[in-house]
């Protein structure tokens, strides 16, 4: 059994979360129920920092939100120093509701509609991650029409296959983001940029994919865009203040992940981007990264109630919970896996191997096969562990099941930060329709 952050066997023999019993957590808010282990949260961000510090490097962490935004996670990563990165009007209005300091957001995204430009015009954000020409070109005649600046960071393709799930690479060239870096695109964007009144360029940008376990990726785009910046330093004068690595941090789901280090993928990075500054004769840009899942992942556990069983004589035992692909969809969209607990008696021994099964209506709607556990009942309290990142902001109300709670935990104390959805909330927004009879 492996322990994240403060979880732990309390001394009733239930797991603990943060201080708090996970079985009064799920009396108190039902379940199924997301459950953040603050503390975790914190020393992730810490981490970060502290790594940057030490290396003694101008740097920001910006907390990519959309591995669970909500107003309480935002106000947390203020809290903590982060940097935050929002990619839609929606996240972006968490953060403003939030009180997030404005100058701290960054907008990304492949296809920002005029209204989001011009909301993150209007609220005077940190700066816009611009991500092909015809976003730059609608920037610029927004910008033109409020009379607005902007800071931009330029997001380039840097052609490197980070060592990940397919489903989930964004830095090979065929890639629906960014402008690629040597075919001439990025040039042309940051000569159009250097030559706008409006767009003061800060640097380029680069996310090589996600849930990365080494940092050649990481590595080897760094070494590539110094070289191509040290280029365009001399042919068309553009020194990049900001370099932007993105995120991507690989975290521990199951025992067959072995992560590095936060600390290690930062040293490695900051290490490669000196060694080419000290080489190539050019001033140390500012390094800013983006990390979503590796603040938040492990930090997150989903609290299920277990319900029907079926037994398929000697194939194989589903075990249903009370939820399913409606609060995580990571194991029916990219074969995720997790790993589990019965929160109410996570010492009793391990009897049988079962298969978790959610409830919604698809086959598909399975979190994980074969899991060892001990015999389980209706009414046992399941734990799944590592939910933390893309659970929540990836849930949906497929079969009109209502979203789960969200509670955050620390030094015992518990904390509703996102309310459950009630039945009335899935048809607030339905209308009725009656035939318009023609008289
Ligand atoms: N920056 C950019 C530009 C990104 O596109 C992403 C994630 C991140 C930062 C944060 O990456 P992270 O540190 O969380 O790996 N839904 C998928 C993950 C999609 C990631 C999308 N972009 C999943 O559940 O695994």
């Amino acid at each position: 059994m492996h322990f994240y952050g403060t979880s732990k066997i309390n001394d009733k023999g239930h797991l603990e979360i943060g201080g708090v019993d996970t079985t009064i957590l799920a009396q108190k808010y039902g379940t199924p129920l997301y459950v953040y282990d603050v503390g975790l949260i914190r020393e992730r961000a810490r981490g970060f920092k502290k790594t940057f510090d030490q290396l003694g490097v101008t740097s920001q962490v910006a907390y990519a939100s959309k591995a669970f935004s909500s107003v309480a996670m935002v106000q947390l990563a203020e809290e903590e120093g982060l940097s935050l990165d929002v990619v839609s009007a929606g996240e972006l209005h968490t953060a403003l509701v939030a009180g997030f300091p404005r100058e701290k957001i960054h907008f990304h995204g492949n296809n920002k509609s005029e209204e989001e430009i011009k909301m993150a015009l209007n609220e005077q954000i940190g700066c816009i991650v611009v991500d092909n020409f015809s976003e730059l070109f609608l920037l610029n005649s927004i910008c033109e029409e409020l009379q607005r600046p902007i800071s931009i960071l330029l997001r380039v393709t840097p052609g490197i296959e980070a060592h990940t799930h397919d489903y989930i690479l964004t830095g090979q060239e065929d890639s629906k983001f960014g402008f690629d870096l040597l075919n001439g695109q990025a040039e042309q964007a940051i000569e159009f940029s250097l030559q706008s009144n409006h767009i003061q360029l800060l640097g380029l940008h680069c996310h090589i994919g996600s849930q990365i376990f080494e940092t050649t990726g990481f590595i080897l785009a760094a070494q590539k865009i110094m070289k191509q910046l040290n280029i365009w330093k001399e042919q068309i004068n553009f020194k990049a203040k900001v370099l932007n690595l993105g995120g991507g941090f690989g975290i521990r789901y199951t025992s067959e992940d072995e992560p590095l280090p936060a600390a290690k993928y930062v040293e490695e990075i900051v290490k490669e981007v000196q060694s080419q500054a000290t080489s190539l004769g050019m001033e140390m840009p500012e390094i800013w990264i983006e990390p979503g899942r590796s603040l938040v992942g492990d930090a997150g556990t989903t609290l299920y109630e277990i319900g029907s069983q079926k037994e398929v004589p000697n194939i194989r035992k589903y075990v249903a919970v009370d939820g399913g692909m409606s609060d995580n969809i990571r194991p029916a969209l990219y074969d995720a896996k997790y790993e589990a607990v019965l929160a109410n008696r996570p010492l009793d021994e391990i009897e049988e191997t079962v298969s978790i099964a959610g409830k919604c209506c698809e086959s598909g709607d399975m979190l994980i096969w074969d899991l060892p556990l001990p015999k389980a009942g209706r009414g046992d309290l399941l734990a799944v562990f590592c939910t933390g990142a893309y659970g929540y902001s990836m849930s949906n109300n497929y079969n009109r099941i209502a979203r789960p709670a969200v509670v955050f935990v620390e030094d015992g104390e518990d904390t509703l930060v996102v309310k459950r959805e009630t039945l009335d909330d899935l048809v607030k927004q339905d209308l009725p329709y009656k035939k318009k009879v023609c008289k």
